[in-house]
């Protein structure tokens, strides 16, 4: 019973990291460069494979360099490729990323990640059908994660839904995702709430579904008669880039395990403040040994 599926991005990200942020027209000299798997589908999957799960990532890498070294990556930490389709003169999804004064900005080139179309997720359907949990963002085509959550929900399948990069979703997708993951700001862009209104009587609309991570704040949520604040983990921060990636993980990892719902935050909130103690989306990523540490 630990079957997880993750449809979604794969990508390499290209990481610079720099003491000042370059402003528009700006030139800085930075400190490092660094070459690392990332993605948001790629990083969930790689955070609940290393905490134990039997994972199979679905997605599309290009015919590249880029590509081959996503297939090693994953690999060399047991997801199961067979369901990753190479697509001919296409790039591999690439990521920008700049890690300066505290923060990461990331700009995502979709490349073959576009390329997860319908037709691909009926020739895996099986696979997903098999899973146990089904895990989705917002890094391939829209229509695609729409389609999946009805095939989902259609057959008793749980979904989480990590909502980023956020787009105002449809009624039916959040209806029939079983759970919403969103920060803040994505959690008022996905429900087309303006800033004013009260975070807290949003979630009270979505009981035991929409689960708003807050970084050092912790996560929280709409038990159906209180709403539950599971704290976060104090760290040495180092780069927080994937770490709401590991969090959907790893969750969705303890929610395969038969975890309650508060148990399996605290679980995915312990993990997700190990990866951000290194450099890198995955680099941090504990494995389920290194979490009971
Ligand atoms: O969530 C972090 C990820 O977002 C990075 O790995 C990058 O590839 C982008 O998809």
């Amino acid at each position: 019973m630990n079957k997880i599926v993750v449809v979604g991005s794969i990508n390499v990200d290209l990481v610079f990291t720099s003491d000042i942020r370059p402003k528009a027209g700006e030139t800085v000299l930075g400190n490092d460069f660094k070459i690392i798997a990332g993605g948001k589908g790629a990083n969930q999957a790689v955070a609940a494979s290393k905490l134990g799960a039997d994972v199979t990532m679905i997605g599309c890498v290009g015919d590249d360099a880029n590509g081959q070294f996503s297939l090693d990556n994953f690999r060399s930490v047991n997801v199961n490729t067979s369901c990753i389709n190479e697509i001919k003169n296409v790039s591999t999804g690439v990521a920008n990323i700049i890690v300066a004064e505290n923060d990461n900005s990331i700009i995502v080139i979709a490349g073959a990640n576009y390329k997860v179309d319908k037709s691909v997720i009926d020739n895996y359907k099986k696979e997903i059908l098999n899973a146990d949990i089904v895990l989705l963002q917002l890094e391939i085509p829209m229509d695609v994660v729409e389609y999946i959550l009805n095939l989902c929900y259609k057959n008793n399948i749980k979904t989480v839904l990590n909502p980023a990069p956020a787009v105002l979703l449809s009624k039916n997708m959040i209806e029939k995702a079983t759970y919403i993951t969103p920060n803040e700001h994505e959690c008022r862009i996905i429900l087309g709430a303006d800033k004013d209104t009260n975070i807290k009587d949003i979630i009270k609309e979505f009981p035991n579904k929409l689960m708003i991570t807050m970084g050092e704040k912790g996560v929280m949520y709409f038990d159906g008669q209180d709403i539950i604040t599971v704290p976060a983990y104090k760290v040495e921060v180092v780069d927080t880039t994937g770490a709401g990636d590991t969090f959907n993980g790893a969750f969705a990892r303890a929610i395969v395990n038969g975890l309650e719902l508060k148990d399996a935050i605290n679980f995915a909130n312990k993990a997700s403040s190990k990866s951000v103690t290194k450099l890198g989306a995955q680099a941090g990523m504990p494995t389920l040994d290194e979490l009971t540490e």
